[in-house]
């Protein structure tokens, strides 16, 4: 095409015509070529941004409630010491929980005992020591069992006190059992649960199905006995109530009380727990704050 110059007038317009139509199919041919060599379909764009180097989402993984670890845990010590576990109702006989633990209608302690009536002769549980009487007149002695589960009570709720709580109840029924066995048996716990160098106390106290009865006492496991605010100053916290079974208990399960002696106690697990930890109110236990169960 630059040389068209150098041509002739007269010869130019029909090189230039001759030219053109070269010029043309060439384009045409590689404008074919190129059509031919395209692939068929275009390349699927990405419309999500997918980073493999972005950490996942972790699950969260929920966890056993502390005290229902901590039921494992009673279970699993009293276990070792030969104690089975035995289940009653939280809906219980009102014979169950007043008369055959020998507290008689008219017995002042049935109103520290007061309970929900579903129906004359049927409550919810207000006493510990329920399925004590059950297991016995299903079974013969030797009896050595611990049942736990929940009581309910007329107690107004503070930093100590709920309207339920988890029980840990404890019998045990054969020839020869005393005060020592009873003794030797919580020691054992505690020092177990708590930490070993742990002590145990016993004050007198009064239950109608225990005689001698007593309210056990463990040293602060905060303060090692020396008084702090977890325990009121006094280096003591009570964690129980405890006694040897009353003859007349024996009587209504048809045990017989001149060959067989036995003893029972009574824990509150929620308040185990929060000596163990160190927690300062019972609410916290019922109140589903993650920030408080996710510690345990
Ligand atoms: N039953 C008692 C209570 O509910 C505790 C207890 C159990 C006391 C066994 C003595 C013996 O408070």
């Amino acid at each position: 095409m630059a040389d068209m110059k150098a041509l002739p007038d007269a010869e130019r317009p029909k090189a230039g015509k001759a030219a053109n139509k070269f010029k043309q199919s060439i384009a045409a041919a590689i404008d074919k070529a190129l059509a031919a060599a395209a692939p068929a379909e275009k390349p699927k764009t990405q419309t999500v941004a997918f980073d493999p180097s972005v950490p996942g989402r972790r699950p969260v993984v929920g966890h056993r409630h502390p005290i229902a670890q901590m039921i494992d845990r009673i279970k699993d010590i009293f276990g070792r010491m030969g104690f089975t576990v035995a289940y009653g109702p939280e809906i219980e006989l009102a014979r169950n929980n007043f008369e055959a633990l020998n507290i008689p209608a008219d017995h002042p302690s049935q109103d520290a005992f007061d309970t929900f009536y579903f129906a004359d002769d049927v409550v919810l549980r207000s006493q510990t020591s329920t399925v004590q009487i059950r297991v016995m007149e299903n079974q013969k002695p030797p009896v050595r069992i611990i049942a736990p589960g929940k009581t309910y009570r007329p107690d107004t709720v503070d930093a100590t006190h709920c309207f339920m709580f988890h029980q840990v109840e404890g019998l045990y029924v054969d020839e020869g059992v005393s005060m020592a066995d009873l003794k030797a048996v919580l020691t054992m716990f505690a020092r177990e649960f708590f930490w070993p160098e742990v002590t145990i106390r016993f004050r007198p106290h009064f239950f109608p199905f225990t005689e001698p009865s007593v309210e056990v006492d463990v040293s602060c496991a905060l303060c090692a006995g020396k008084g702090c605010s977890v325990c009121s100053r006094k280096g003591w916290i009570e964690f129980g109530g405890a006694g040897m079974v009353d003859p007349n208990v024996f009587e209504v399960v048809g045990y017989d009380a001149e060959k067989y002696t036995g003893f029972a106690f009574g824990l509150g697990i929620d308040r185990l727990v929060m000596m163990k930890y160190g927690i300062d109110d019972i609410r916290r236990f019922f109140e589903n704050d993650m920030r408080f169960l996710s510690q345990f």
